[in-house]
């Protein structure tokens, strides 16, 4: 990479040194097909590829035999959101999305609409609460008034890719399965940054890409069938019936070595993330007049990602500032949306204005993020800043 300073995270992370050395001798002397059982050396990729979906399991503590590995987060959540909704037995032709979901999540959710689905969005509490909600966290009331017995399946992320906020999984869960429905979540932004244990959340279905902690990009998982609520999925991928037929294709024993390793490396150190991510902000706060912070307050660890920072600035746009700033990666939106100018949805979402959006930029601070590296961004983002 250029030598720009990454305050890129929640774009993806990179991967760590310990995770390629633990994949590489499965792409090179041990590079057998895990499903060639008829010799030595496709049962010992099988074994290895076993044993760290069972790392990969009991790390979310879900059973082995529920989980699926997939290309990333976004097949995965097709796989979930898809394959319930249109499997040959689902009864129940309604589903719930909160507002503020990844384009992963909204864009498989107008699809499944298009074809005759039911789709209710759940709005989060906006910016300006005045209670005491927590801004971009959803709204549990309005959840309870939309799931109905008709419901088969509710999409709420574990925690946000643009402003960090941590929604309250264990209330969503009891609500979605009082209604009999499953929960799904997606857990990209939280894998690796926060303890996730789907069956005390009562998760159902939960959705994750390796490259968000700190392993390669192209691998994910999904687990179907966290709790014991029966998952029916309706496969999206067919071919030669790996998987127990709902995930065809050969598998990826290096990706998926380097996907248990990085996991099982465990979470971020929150408080040490955390105090550089304030140090961040304190100082852009202390040099440019006006700043706001967007989502949760940053002193409530449980509400918000240690390492997210989105606030709004009084007059630049996010954009322009970005533009100034080349020593600097950070971002005015979630990267999966960069390519489309439109203000962010989440923070539309939130209540911000179109303007307010379009003002607003997104730092995510990672494991190898050090003090020098957060005074060496603030100097460049200030001295851009000033040129204004
Ligand atoms: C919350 C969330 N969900 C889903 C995705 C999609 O992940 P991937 O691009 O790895 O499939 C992302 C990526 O930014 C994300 O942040």
């Amino acid at each position: 990479m250029s030598d720009c300073i990454y305050l890129d995270h929640h774009a993806t992370t990179p991967c760590d040194r310990r995770v390629v050395d633990a994949m590489l001798p499965w792409l090179t002397e041990r590079f057998a097909n895990p499903h060639s059982d008829s010799h030595a050396a496709g049962r010992e990729a099988a074994e290895a590829m076993n044993a760290a979906i069972e790392t990969i399991a009991s790390t979310v503590n879900a059973p082995a035999s529920s989980l699926l590995i997939t290309s990333g987060a976004t097949e995965s959540i097709n796989l979930a959101m898809r394959g319930v909704m249109t499997h040959p037995r689902n009864r129940r032709n309604h589903m719930v999305v909160c507002t503020t979901e990844h384009p992963a999540v909204i864009d498989v959710a107008t699809d499944l609409q298009r074809s005759g689905v039911e789709v209710s969005y759940v709005p989060v509490h906006p910016q300006s609460c005045s209670d005491a909600s927590v801004p971009g966290t959803i709204d549990l009331d309005t959840l309870k008034d939309a799931v109905t017995d008709q419901t088969a399946l509710v999409n709420v992320m574990i925690a946000n890719n643009e402003m960090g906020a941590v929604h309250p999984i264990g209330e969503v869960a009891r609500i979605v399965h009082d209604a009999g429905a499953l929960l799904h979540c997606d857990a990209t932004q939280a894998i690796g940054r926060m303890p996730v244990d789907v069956a005390e959340l009562g998760i159902d279905l939960l959705s994750a890409s390796a490259h968000k902690f700190y392993g390669p990009k192209g691998i994910g998982f999904l687990v179907a069938g966290g709790t014991d609520r029966r998952v029916r999925l309706r496969p999206q991928i067919v071919g030669g019936g790996q998987q127990q037929g709902l995930r065809s294709g050969t598998m990826n024993p290096a990706g998926i070595i380097a996907m248990a390793t990085a996991i099982g490396l465990g979470d971020d150190d929150g408080p040490r993330i955390a105090s550089l991510r304030d140090r961040l902000w304190e100082t852009l706060r202390g040099s440019i007049e006006g700043l706001q912070i967007n989502g949760p307050s940053l002193s409530d660890p449980a509400s918000r990602l240690s390492g997210n920072l989105n606030f709004r600035l009084e007059h630049v746009e996010g954009e322009t500032w970005m533009a100034a700033t080349p020593g600097v990666a950070f971002s005015s939106g979630s990267a999966c949306s960069s390519a489309n100018p439109s203000a962010s949805h989440v923070l539309l979402a939130m209540g911000l204005s179109e303007s307010e959006a379009r003002r607003s930029v997104r730092f995510g601070v990672g494991r190898f993020t050090t003090p020098e590296q957060i005074d060496e961004a603030c100097e460049q983002l200030v001295t851009a800043f000033r040129r204004f």
